[in-house]
């Protein structure tokens, strides 16, 4: 079981016991990465991109979940699709149901189907979407209910559809800051399990970037996660919030100092691998990690 702080700022001595949970993930081997459109405004063609530095962070980031005792599965990487190595994107996984994505921009279409396909031959119940969404770049759940996220990707018409697929809560949040255009770079879920003591998701904790949503979406964020971090726009700004945590060890990057400080004092355990070559395609630690929730092979 997993408690939860409610001071503002504890020392570590003081901090809850946090428990680490095993995790499954699907990883993409960057063998084809470059930045060769734009779509996002970190991605500048212009800039030369190195393949080799991106399959060594890659694998630096491959090698920790492993150590961490986690399980990761891996999909072929299809020359021609850049972004494959951004498995977030590739649908959304609760229970063995896979909903599938369908992205916003040409660019990666047919990575669409291609996640689909590697869901289906694994075993797991694929749900086609008719709505543009982006996966769990725009979903994420937590507690019991599924964070979705708009403005830019996903369309507010796939947030009812993910709803209808899981029968879950689903709480829309609008993203208006450019540089943060999926939910997983303003938000990370440090630990999606609902304290059960209080019975409420709203006891699942998170870490978010409030200047990255509009007002309305800053009240939800605030009333349901009282306890939330909230990190500074310089963490955020270097895209610290795009972190894989297992409920007590979080991945970041090395460039969130704040963040770095404030899991520590929350009782987390923050790991610091640097993806750098990845961020020039406008992604991060979490971009590269799908969660694979549910029973299948
Ligand atoms: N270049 C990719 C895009 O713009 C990056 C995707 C990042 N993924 C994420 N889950 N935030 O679509």
């Amino acid at each position: 079981m997993t408690t939860h702080n409610t001071a503002e700022a504890v020392s570590p001595a003081q901090a809850p016991a946090r428990t680490a949970q095993h995790r499954k993930y699907l990883m993409c081997r960057p063998e084809h990465f470059t930045v060769s459109y734009t779509i996002n405004p970190w991605m500048q063609p212009a800039n030369p991109t190195d393949t080799a530095v991106a399959v060594a962070q890659w694998q630096t980031l491959y090698d920790m979940y492993l150590k961490l005792g986690h399980e990761v599965e891996l999909i072929d990487p299809i020359a021609g699709l850049p972004d494959m190595v951004y498995t977030a994107n590739g649908g959304f996984l609760i229970d063995g149901i896979a909903y599938g994505a369908k992205f916003r921009f040409r660019e990666r279409g047919p990575e669409g189907p291609a996640f689909m396909d590697w869901f289906r031959d694994r075993g797991y119940d694929v749900r086609e979407p008719v709505e543009v969404n982006e996966g769990e770049g725009d979903f994420l759940l937590v507690g019991d209910a599924i964070l979705a996220g708009t403005g830019f990707r996903s369309t507010g018409d796939s947030h009812r559809e993910i709803g209808e697929v899981f029968g879950r809560e689903v709480v829309s949040l609008t993203l208006v800051d450019p540089r943060f255009y999926h939910l997983d770079t303003a938000i990370a879920v440090l630990d999606p399990v609902q304290g059960v003591e209080h019975g409420g998701p709203e006891h699942a904790n998170i870490a978010y970037l409030p200047s990255a949503f509009d007002e309305a979406s800053q009240a939800i964020l605030a009333e349901r996660y009282p306890e939330a971090i909230r990190v500074s726009d310089e963490d955020g700004s270097v895209f610290g919030l795009n972190s894989a945590s297992d409920g007590y060890n979080v991945i970041i990057s090395p460039r969130a100092k704040g963040f770095e400080v404030q899991l520590r004092e929350r009782g987390y355990n923050p790991i610091l691998i640097d993806l750098s070559e990845l961020l020039l395609g406008g992604g991060g630690i979490k971009c590269c990690t799908l969660e694979l929730r549910g029973p299948a092979r």
